[in-house]
């Protein structure tokens, strides 16, 4: 949610009196820990200092400074720190855009995730990161090591690159992977997963499984085998292992045609890959650009982390 009035920008070392200022106020506002928090330990001249080395972001509410987050560049990825909301700004999405904006610095920045640190003893923040696609990774005591791997937008101008991110894709599973395809008629979506079933090495024939729910096609070799479901014409939640299927989904890649936002009813973790066509150029509709077919790649849970998803982008 970004409310009217809320901006994120990336600040460096002139921002320092005010960054200090908003992490003395929000940290100081939290329940003392043990140990104890050390961001009120740091001045206006260590946040200088951290400002300039990797600079940081400042979110203001109404003109207000309300957030602001440290940014410290690792080799892979980006790590959040000292992520400070004033307490009489809290609940109204700036944690959540500076979450955001901190993603796409790290996508500008070429890294695969962003990362940070969160104490066990505070559920609300933990939660708070999970709700972001953060999966925990490390447990150090009271604190937690959190990472997203951040999600890939491919574009896909032709069908014959749709097939060969199918083969791309295919390069990252193995057997227990369910990858969720989301997409309008015709947007691509068996295209996509015949590249893929090649790129595993399974019997063809891949067609939309419009008059079956499923259909099983074994793998040629050693590989899994490719299970490809209808899920539009499944009612209700419905477990995958419910489908009675003559293979498992821990032996098999599923691969799932689902419509939006019920997809994590299926797996915990997964690869939403959601197909978009884009109506007309930059005029709106009428504008007959060529069509920009684009495919977005969301890993979903600890499986996805490290995977290298940034190898899907050609
Ligand atoms: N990236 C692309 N650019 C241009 N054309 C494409 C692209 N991907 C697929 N196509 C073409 O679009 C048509 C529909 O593709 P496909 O059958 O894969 O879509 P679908 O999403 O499975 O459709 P349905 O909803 O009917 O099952 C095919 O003719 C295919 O060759
Ligand atoms: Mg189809």
């Amino acid at each position: 949610m970004t409310l009217e009035g809320l901006t994120v920008v990336e600040v460096g070392p002139e921002a320092a009196e005010t960054v200090v200022a908003i992490v003395h106020a929000a940290f100081g506002a939290r329940p003392a820990l043990d140990p104890p928090a050390t961001a009120l330990d740091e001045t206006a001249d260590t946040v200088r200092a951290a400002l300039a080395e990797g600079g940081g972001l400042l979110a203001t509410l109404d003109g207000r400074p309300v957030g602001s987050v440290l940014l410290v560049p690792e080799p892979e990825s980006l790590l959040l720190r000292r992520v400070a909301v004033l307490p009489d700004a809290q609940h109204h999405g700036v944690a959540h855009a500076m979450a955001a904006k901190a993603e796409l610095v790290a996508r500008d920045l070429g890294m695969e995730r962003t990362r940070c640190l969160a104490r066990a003893e505070l559920p609300g923040t933990v939660r708070f990161w999970l709700g972001q696609g953060y999966v925990e990774v490390a447990h150090d005591g009271t604190s937690l090591t959190m990472v997203k791997e951040l999600p890939v937008v491919v574009p896909v101008p032709t069908a014959e690159e749709m097939h060969e991110l199918g083969r791309r894709v295919a390069g990252l599973l193995h057997a227990g992977d369910v990858v969720v395809l989301t997409g309008e008629l015709g947007a691509g979506k068996t295209t996509l997963t015949q590249g893929l079933g090649e790129g595993l090495g399974v019997r063809g024939g891949i067609t939309s499984p419009t008059f079956v729910i499923s259909r099983v096609h074994p793998p040629l070799g050693d590989g899994p085998a490719l299970v490809h479901v209808d899920a539009y014409r499944l009612s209700g939640a419905v477990e995958l292992d419910d489908l009675d299927l003559d293979v498992t989904v821990e032996d098999s890649v599923t691969v799932v045609e689902w419509g939006e936002g019920l997809a994590e009813l299926l797996a915990e973790d997964r690869l939403e890959i959601t197909l978009t066509r884009s109506v007309g150029g930059p005029e709106g509709p009428a504008d007959p650009a060529p069509e920009a077919r684009s495919a977005r790649v969301v890993p979903v849970g600890a499986r996805w982390v490290g995977a290298g998803l940034s190898r899907l982008v050609a």
